[in-house]
């Protein structure tokens, strides 16, 4: 198995052409799943003492499992929020893994973490936080938003001790009842309480109500999560009047924009996120709005030595990495041994330049602009909020939870595109995600014609 003989180049080879051919595909289907029954017919049994061999395992791969799975880099796949990597980032996708790289210590990865911070600096001064700060490509935005927040109750703890203040008898988060469900995971893992606090007329969360909610709850707020692009709308918390309260209170700001932040990069994008250069830590997920494959999530901590006293993990066998003063990246998060998961984003940032990034992140904001000017246009629809940055919320009046689903489920078995039905306020609707350059207008006019 680990020995160069001419099997294994045929089975490298193999793999390599099935990954060259679906790379440099533009026809991959949006397939679906299947059912478990139905997989297990069509697999049969693939582990065996005596193995079925490369030809064999790829084939089922290729005709079984792969069609049921649905191409997340489809043009019209606009549901949850998708992925669009860039060629260049999922070929050296393949790179990373060939390389065999550790990317958790400056000692086993020196290279590979000298890249990926350069990408961490480089979002930074984007984001206009100070030279300095810096962090880790961590799995997704769930785990940077739990490390950003673990973070920042050790520092507050550090803090209280040196101020020989109480600790509170419960420590509590204040965000935005729109935040995204992995705020309230982090509360529950840290066993800290989530305070939801209610959104303006247009979705965005407003100093005003954070300031009303840091007075009612006092010094056990360690924690303000601003979202930087809600999941649901693509609204962005009004950062600015968030982070001028850190003048009158003593809190941690994180700024959740796993999907939005990228926005900061496109002029179109860059005016509604005014005040994140006062973020203590910020997330992104390059998997996300930043054309990288999974999985990726940048942490940036303005001062990263508070994301290393809290995530440290202390061991003698690893003594050797810890009483090093080199910048090893474990002992940013809630992880030890970790992928080097920001090369693919390095290496396309570097080959195509940052104007290319700015373009299509641009270009993604503009047309959807001009659908929800499209969906307001057409009689029977009606735009659920103006969007911001690539999210467009519409409902196609008098239809029920029922007729969505139905519509939905058609879309895929028709394989047109993967549109699933979404809710506000008790009603349901749906939604446009777009991040991906190759969605044209044209494929989302047709999208809207069969809702006629
Ligand atoms: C605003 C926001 N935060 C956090 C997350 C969680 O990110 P991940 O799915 O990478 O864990 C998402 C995912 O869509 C998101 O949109």
């Amino acid at each position: 198995m680990h020995e160069v003989t001419s099997e294994n180049e045929r089975i490298v080879d193999l793999v390599l052409d099935y990954s060259r051919r679906r790379i440099l595909s533009s026809d991959t289907p949006l397939d679906k799943p299947e059912t478990e029954a139905e997989l297990q017919r069509l697999a049969g049994r693939t582990i065996s003492e005596k193995g079925l061999g490369a030809d064999r395992a790829l084939s089922i791969f290729e005709h079984v499992l792969a069609p049921a799975c649905i191409t997340t880099d489809h043009p019209q796949y606009l549901s949850f929020i998708p992925l669009a990597p860039t060629k260049a980032a999922t070929a050296f996708d393949l790179v990373v893994s060939a390389s065999a790289l550790y990317g958790g210590s400056w000692l086993e990865g020196a290279g590979a973490v000298h890249a990926e911070n350069e990408v961490l600096t480089w979002l930074a001064s984007e984001f206009g936080l100070p030279a300095g700060a810096g962090g880790v490509f961590v799995q997704g935005g769930t785990l940077g938003n739990l490390s950003a927040l673990v973070a920042a109750r050790e520092a507050a703890r550090a803090h209280r001790l040196e101020n020989g203040t109480e600790p509170p008898a419960r420590w509590k988060v204040v965000c935005s009842v729109e935040a995204h469900s992995s705020i309230a995971s982090a509360g529950r893992i840290m066993d800290v309480d989530v305070v939801p606090v209610p959104s303006g007329p247009s979705g965005a969360l407003e100093g005003k109500a954070v300031r009303a909610a840091l007075e009612e709850h006092g010094a056990s707020v360690f924690a303000v999560v601003a979202t930087g692009g809600s999941t649901n709308f693509g609204i962005v918390d009004d950062i600015a009047s968030i982070a001028t309260l850190k003048a009158d209170y003593d809190f941690w700001l994180h700024i959740d924009g796993a999907y939005g932040l990228a926005a900061m990069l496109s002029p179109l994008g860059r005016p509604y996120f005014a005040g994140v250069e006062a973020a203590d830590s910020v997330i992104v997920d390059p998997h996300k709005w930043l054309f990288a494959p999974f999985d990726a999530c940048a942490l940036i901590y303005r001062d990263p030595e508070l994301g290393r006293r809290a995530h440290t993990q202390h061991a003698e066998y690893l003594d050797t990495l810890t009483e090093s003063t080199e910048w090893s990246p474990s002992d940013y998060a809630a992880h030890l041994t970790r992928r080097a998961r920001g090369l693919p984003f390095w290496f396309s940032l570097a080959t195509y330049g940052a104007a290319a990034y700015r373009d299509a992140i641009s270009a993604s904001i503009t047309l959807a602009h001009d659908i929800a000017r499209e969906i307001e246009r057409r009689d029977g629809f009606t735009l659920v909020r103006q969007p911001q940055l690539s999210v467009v919320v519409f409902e196609r009046d008098g239809w029920e939870k029922a007729d969505y689903d139905r519509w939905s489920s058609r879309l895929l078995d028709e394989q047109r595109a993967f549109v699933v039905p979404s809710s506000h306020a008790g009603r349901t609707n749906t939604r446009f995600a777009i991040v991906n350059p190759r969605t044209t207008f044209e494929h989302l006019t047709a999208i809207l014609d069969t809702m006629a």
